[in-house]
């Protein structure tokens, strides 16, 4: 039996295995793309193709841990039903034996065309990385072609996630990367056929002029064009918490500019965080035959403590963001969430004024829409968002694993005058101020609570409206 049949059967067998276990989890995710069995991790190939959305991830399908990841796959009609496919891609050969690792997809011809690193470790834990594609007529099935590029001179082996692209005529592909004196960057290659790749040179650097330092690798890169202007999005590791900035972890976040193709140059502003909650890393966008550019991000931060997610015990861990349409205002991305979503309402439970004070009790799947200037949401009693005026700081906090509470701000100097919230059994995304800012949270809270108690605190009176959500998609 081949390798790619034998790692499979494992899969499905492992899906099998623990299906029912997963299913009992209370805190298994209604609405929110989330992996069978096993670890989920960054969004790949993310793309509208032949009508259908396709959304390709990281996967670990035998343990909650990480290690060599598979390319699982999900599709959709709607953005709102996703279906689970059979697996995408399998570690069988010898250029991706420890992972195939992050990238995206392209149509090439009628066919869909996908990148992806392969990740190889040896014994001694030495690390190789190529940088390899697959093709397939139905989105379903794909051929590996094998390595398309090899490391390049000046970078270590940490050099991955290609994302590729059309402009003009030619094809485009930005790498994540780490210099040899240990530096994040981005490098750009550039095809005439998609196939045949030359190395073109670093797009931003994490010791360019316009951070000071910013990390010792960028993963993850998106290059894509919004509003006339190129926007860069990466995900930096390695960047120490500054105040209210760079809290998690590691960062997600984006610089925005102009790429001279020619030159093969990227000016661009100071880098700006995507998101500001707990849980957020790796987001790829694609752009529909709607014009959109949509965004989904990982709901999920790498190398978080084990603790952080009782999911493990169920066999499951992490799940996906709503997908998110970006737009670009003042050089600031927004994000809102896609309007298909308004399909997952089923009844509205509120729409009522509040004055100063409200109290609501939603079903455990839910969406919540505030208008009114909002001091105070507390939410299941669990988590807590705060406006507090004379800082100009909005700030969400939760309980953290030592029994202290953990919290994570924003600056919002003109105030909260809207939120949108989708609650999911163990989630909670903020959209604030019609998506000027979004909080991306896990949300672990007493799972006797057959509903999620809203304490609301406006300084005037507010407009709230709520609906449940489906459950069953
Ligand atoms: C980001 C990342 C990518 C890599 C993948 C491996 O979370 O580390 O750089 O391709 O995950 O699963």
């Amino acid at each position: 039996m081949s390798n790619d049949r034998r790692l499979r059967e494992q899969a499905d067998t492992a899906i099998e295995t623990h299906q029912e276990i997963v299913k009992q989890d209370p805190y298994r995710q209604a609405f929110h793309m989330s992996p069978p069995v096993g670890l989920l991790n960054d969004p790949n190939g993310w793309i509208q193709w032949k009508g259908t959305y396709h959304l390709y991830f990281q996967w670990m399908p035998f343990h909650t841990g990480h290690g060599a990841k598979f390319w699982g796959h999900f599709s959709s009609d709607n953005l709102v039903e996703w279906k689970l496919e059979p697996t995408a891609l399998t570690p069988s050969d010898w250029f991706d034996q420890s992972g195939c690792y992050s990238g995206s997809a392209i149509d090439y011809d009628g066919k869909m065309k996908i990148y992806y690193t392969g990740n190889v470790k040896d014994e001694n834990g030495q690390r190789e990385t190529y940088q390899c594609s697959a093709e397939s007529v139905n989105g379903i099935e794909f051929v590996k072609n094998g390595v398309e590029i090899e490391l390049p001179q000046g970078y270590t082996p940490h050099f991955r996630d290609p994302k590729v692209w059309k402009h003009g005529d030619h094809w485009y592909m930005v790498i994540g990367a780490q210099t040899e004196d240990l530096y994040g960057c981005v490098v750009l290659f550039e095809s005439e056929d998609a196939k045949e790749w030359g190395f073109r040179g670093e797009l931003s650097h994490s010791a360019g002029k316009e951070f000071g330092y910013l990390g010792y690798m960028w993963e993850c890169p998106d290059l894509f064009t919004l509003n006339g202007q190129d926007v860069l999005l990466f995900s930096p590791q390695g960047v120490e918490a500054d105040g209210i900035n760079y809290n998690n972890l590691y960062q997600t976040g984006y610089v925005v500019g102009k790429l001279d193709y020619q030159q093969a140059q990227f000016q661009h502003n100071r880098f700006e965080e995507l998101d500001r909650g707990f849980e957020f890393y790796a987001p790829q966008t694609t752009c529909d035959d709607k014009g959109r550019r949509l965004l989904v991000g990982w709901m999920g931060c790498p190398d978080q403590e084990e603790k952080a997610q009782p999911t493990h015990r169920y066999h499951w861990v992490h799940c996906m963001t709503i997908p998110r349409e970006l737009s670009l205002e003042n050089d600031k991305l927004i994000q809102r969430p896609v309007t298909e979503l308004t399909d997952l309402r089923t009844v509205q439970r509120y729409d009522e004024q509040v004055a100063e004070k409200g109290i609501f009790e939603l079903d455990r799947v839910s969406e919540m829409q505030i208008d009114g200037p909002i001091e105070e949401v507390n939410l299941l009693n669990y988590a807590r968002l705060v406006y507090e005026r004379d800082s100009g700081l909005l700030t969400l906090l939760r309980p953290a694993l030592n029994g202290t509470v953990e919290s994570r701000s924003c600056r919002l100097p003109q105030g909260v005058n809207q939120l949108q919230l989708y609650i999911d059994r163990s989630s909670v995304e903020i959209f604030v101020n019609d998506g000027e800012e979004v909080f991306t949270s896990r949300m672990f809270a007493d799972t006797e609570a057959r509903t999620v108690e809203v304490k609301i605190e406006v300084s005037t009176t507010a407009n709230v409206k709520v609906w449940s959500l489906r459950d069953d998609v």
